[in-house]
């Protein structure tokens, strides 16, 4: 065992050196036994050509205990290596050699879930980003790209089933133990490698690729839940299919799979031709899966599968690089969607997520550039930015060059680059080569942090209509000073019967303008008494300030075709409302009062909405609803949390009875008879969940007895949760028993519990800290489960403001009692979930003495994960 553990310290872009040595060739064989796991690896080793004289190398390993390390077959003494401090260094190596190793690991012990562990009595790796050291001593950073052959080897009754990435070239048996021998022919990181060995039930099928050749699907998961793999099947065929139609990117392996594992850090990830699956992202059925869920595993299946190409074949050069995979993949992946569901609510749904829990990122301590220049655990920068934000860079230069001009330069990407390890850089320099466009002022948004705040202006005279704008992008934690981006905003500008007028020469009503300097105006000579539809699509990712004259944003949000637009223009007119509630303008000081007058006043254009509600459920129902608590507490700076929920829950109490009787309507008409699945009635059960907590929400006597009826004998669980969160969050006197009914139906579904946890810890009242601290002692409740962490800290910490910052710090107290516990077991998960503290430094002041004593008596404790992020939040 090595002797110290590695330091925390800090990694950066500028000093990035490329390898002394490749590793061509990674042959593994993992003999699993309970207690101890015997790793033995060879690597086969090539000095880089412009290394000449370099013959020392070092790899890393953490946790390893090394039996034995030879070169050339001949053991090395002590004193040709050293390991200590996660580096194994080896000197004296030739120009081409192979290192073996034989190490000893403990999977049953590793509850951090990186590296090789055991979920449910399988074994399973999690490699990304840094987990192969702690499977074998390997120089573990991306842009190592070698071919690996690897051979499992475990009990044959217990782990019937051995798989690792590629083809199966070899298996055989030996007495009460059977090995299988994989080979993946395509070289890869490190950080891609997998292992699975366990007895679990298989969904078989196959793919033709569009060249002809034929793929078998496989799709594991335990026994019970064979059941619940259809959908994941059906979206991981439309994938494929739409990657090669969009793409031209076909599959490369014989064979693709999937294992569903229970205990897992994230929501999936993309090993070479082995993709592991948190539960959560690919089990599905009607009975047990919300169609949010059943969204999600078409998402998160078509994501990975996409890493086939931006990921894998052409891989990142180091982990600064993180988003030129992740932001491009998950833009691919909310195209897929789009192209599967329906477009317009799709836009919607990805704006609302980035603008809801990106921009927060991007103005608290933890804001980071979408490439940053530094990091202490890179697991720490899996973040909405690296996601999210990236997506819309991504977006923004398919937009710059149009669809067929961006199809030209991934073509190139893809091409120039397979098998490679690349940057950011690279990506973009296949823009400008096959479109011309200079874009190096545009790639700004790659280096730079913080959401530009782009204010515009709107003026008349005699030469037409102008727009004037102003960008700023504030300063964050190390970038004090910000340059001017590049901003496309796409604009429309609607005559008086919501109709687009002609903006120029070309006769067109729509145009995109650049905004790349602090200050820009456009003039649209001749046109007049116009409203202005601006950020169309949500063409680039910021804040867009505008002060809209009155009937504006009505007018907006009755008549703009653009699907964005009408939503912005919701939450402009929800947000004022709020804001005036919070602050106490308005003229009265009783809040119930003041949010009646602004409820009447929104009614008139919310019952248009709802009359129109047949054309498209899914998007009225995102017009429909309140933004969240939290989002209206982002808005206020010192935040009095107690404040921003009495006026919340005013609103949305007085929202309920301004329009009860459309609510009910809504609520009764809109139910189905009979189960379907498709987008239609998904949309359906959306607004009809949401009408339902509108009646609850003010007070209308029948939605206890709808709420009751739907949990009594719902289609799905769409139906059965929606009506229990409504009966729990309105606090109805039918939430205690649709409770103990509901564990009781589903207390052997895992995933399914996990809604019954967060749906209590997400209860919003101030008195509500006990009750979430029951949870914790709830029987099914596990500290060494991620989802079940997830449902219950996480939700309270993210989703319930009102409890976690309750007036007298219980919240807090209970939040850090809570981190402590997580990272002790789970650094990474416990770090995720300390972002829930990034926004200290906005919270009054009273508030903010008592979570930063809580936060600094966890830090003392805390893993280097929990560290580095308290470290930042600590540091405002
Ligand atoms: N690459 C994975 C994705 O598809 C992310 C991921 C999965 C991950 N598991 C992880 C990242 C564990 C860090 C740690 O987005
Ligand atoms: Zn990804």
């Amino acid at each position: 065992m090595e002797t110290a553990h590695s330091a925390v310290k800090t990694t950066r872009l500028d000093e990035y050196r490329s390898p002394a040595y490749r590793v061509d060739e990674v042959r593994l064989d993992v003999d699993i036994h309970d207690g101890v796991t015997t790793v033995s690896s060879e690597l086969v080793l090539q000095r880089h050509a412009d290394a000449a004289g370099v013959s020392s190398m070092t790899f890393n390993g953490e946790g390893l205990s090394l039996r034995s390390l030879a070169l050339d077959g001949v053991v090395l003494n002590e004193a040709s290596y050293r390991y200590e401090a996660g580096l194994l260094t080896v000197d004296g190596l030739p120009e081409r050699c192979t290192l073996s190793s034989v190490v000893d690991i403990e999977p049953e012990k590793n509850t951090a879930l990186e590296g090789l562990y055991l979920s449910k009595g399988m074994y399973c790796t999690q490699c990304e980003a840094e987990g192969f050291r702690h499977i074998t001593f390997f120089p573990d950073r991306p842009d190592v790209l070698s071919r690996f052959t690897t051979t499992v080897r475990a009990d044959r009754a217990r782990f019937p089933l051995l798989l690792s990435n590629g083809n199966p070239v070899a298996s055989g048996e030996d007495g009460e133990r059977h090995w299988v021998t994989w080979e993946d022919p395509f070289p890869k990181p490190c950080y891609l490698f997998a292992l699975v060995a366990g007895d679990l039930a298989c969904l078989e099928d196959t793919f033709n690729t569009m060249s002809g050749r034929e793929v078998a699907l496989r799709l594991y998961a335990e026994h019970r839940d064979l059941d619940k793999l259809d959908h994941a099947m059906e979206s991981l065929k439309q994938a494929m299919r739409w990657d090669e139609q969009t793409y031209g990117r076909e599959y490369d392996l014989d064979i693709y799979m999937i294992v569903a594992v229970s205990h897992f850090n994230m929501g999936a990830m993309e090993n070479k031709g082995l993709n592991i699956f948190n539960t959560s992202c690919v089990l599905a059925h009607p009975a047990t899966t919300t169609d949010a869920g059943f969204q999600r595993v078409e998402s998160v299946v078509a994501h990975e599968y996409f890493h086939n190409w931006s990921g894998n074949r052409v891989t990142c050069r180091d982990w600064f690089q993180l988003s030129l995979k992740e932001g491009f993949t998950v833009f691919r992946d909310q195209e897929f969607s789009a192209d599967m569901n329906s477009a317009a609510v799709k836009r919607v749904e990805d704006v609302d997520f980035l603008v809801n829990h990106q921009f927060p990122e991007d103005q608290g301590p933890m804001a980071h550039p979408v490439r940053p220049s530094e990091y202490q655990k890179i697991d720490n920068f899996y973040t909405l930015t690296i996601y999210e934000k990236g997506a819309e860079i991504v977006r923004m230069q398919y937009h710059l060059l149009g669809a067929e001009g961006f199809r030209k330069a991934t073509d190139l990407y893809f091409e120039r680059f397979d098998g490679q390890a690349v940057t950011c850089d690279d990506f973009v320099a296949c823009m400008e080569e096959v479109s011309g466009l200079d874009l190096s002022k545009f790639k700004r948004w790659y280096s730079q942090a913080g959401t530009p705040v782009l204010s515009v202006t709107a003026t008349q005279d005699e030469h037409g209509y102008s727009l004037n704008f102003r960008q700023q992008t504030p300063p964050t934690p190390g970038q004090a000073e910000k340059l001017p981006v590049v901003i496309p905003v796409r604009i429309a500008l609607l005559d008086r019967d919501g109709e687009p007028v002609i903006l120029d020469e070309q006769g067109r009503r729509e145009v995109v303008l650049i905004v790349d300097q602090q200050e820009q105006g456009f003039v649209f000579p001749g046109v007049s008494g116009v409203t202005p539809s601006l950020l169309r699509g949500f063409s680039a990712p910021v804040v867009l300030q505008h002060d809209y004259q009155d009937g504006q944003l009505e007018h907006l949000l009755a008549h703009d075709s653009d699907g964005y637009c009408r939503w912005a223009a919701s939450r402009e007119l929800y947000f004022a409302a709020l804001d005036r509630l919070v602050k106490g303008e308005g003229g009265t000081a009783n809040v119930a009062q003041a949010a009646e007058q602004e409820a009447n006043q929104l009614a008139a254009v919310l019952d248009q909405v709802i009359a129109r509600a047949g054309e498209d459920a899914a998007q009225a129902a995102l017009l429909l609803a309140l933004p969240s608590e939290v989002a209206l507490g982002d808005r206020h700076v010192p935040l009095d949390p107690g404040r921003v929920h009495v006026a919340h829950r005013s609103l949305r109490r007085a929202l309920g009875h301004a329009l009860q009787s459309q609510w009910l309507e809504l609520s009764e008409s809109l139910l189905a008879t009979e189960l379907q699945m498709d987008g239609v009635a998904m949309g359906r059960r959306q607004l009809r969940n949401l009408a339902l907590e509108y009646l609850a929400a003010g007070d209308h006597p029948e939605a206890e007895r709808i709420a009751v009826e739907l949990f009594e004998l719902p289609l799905c669980m769409s139906e059965e949760l929606g009506a229990l969160r409504t009966l729990v969050h309105y606090q109805l006197p039918g939430a205690a028993q649709a409770l103990a009914q509901f564990e009781k139906r589903w207390k052997d579904e895992a995933l399914v519990m996990d809604q019954w946890f967060s749906v209590q810890a997400s209860a919003g009242g101030t008195d509500q800290v006990e009750r979430v601290r029951g949870l914790l002692q709830h029987p099914a409740f596990d500290w060494a489960t991620p989802n079940r962490v997830r449902s219950v800290v996480g939700a309270f910490a993210g989703s319930n403001p009102a409890a976690f910052h309750a007036e007298d710090g219980s919240g807090y107290r209970l939040f850090a009692e809570m981190l402590a516990k997580v990272d002790a077991l789970n650094p990474q998960i416990a770090a995720r979930i300390a972002n829930a503290a990034a926004r200290l430094p906005r919270l009054k002041a009273e508030l903010q003495g008592k979570l930063r004593a809580e936060l600094e008596s966890v830090k003392k404790g805390a893993s280097a994960n929990l560290s580095e992020v308290l470290g930042r939040v600590l540091s405002n």
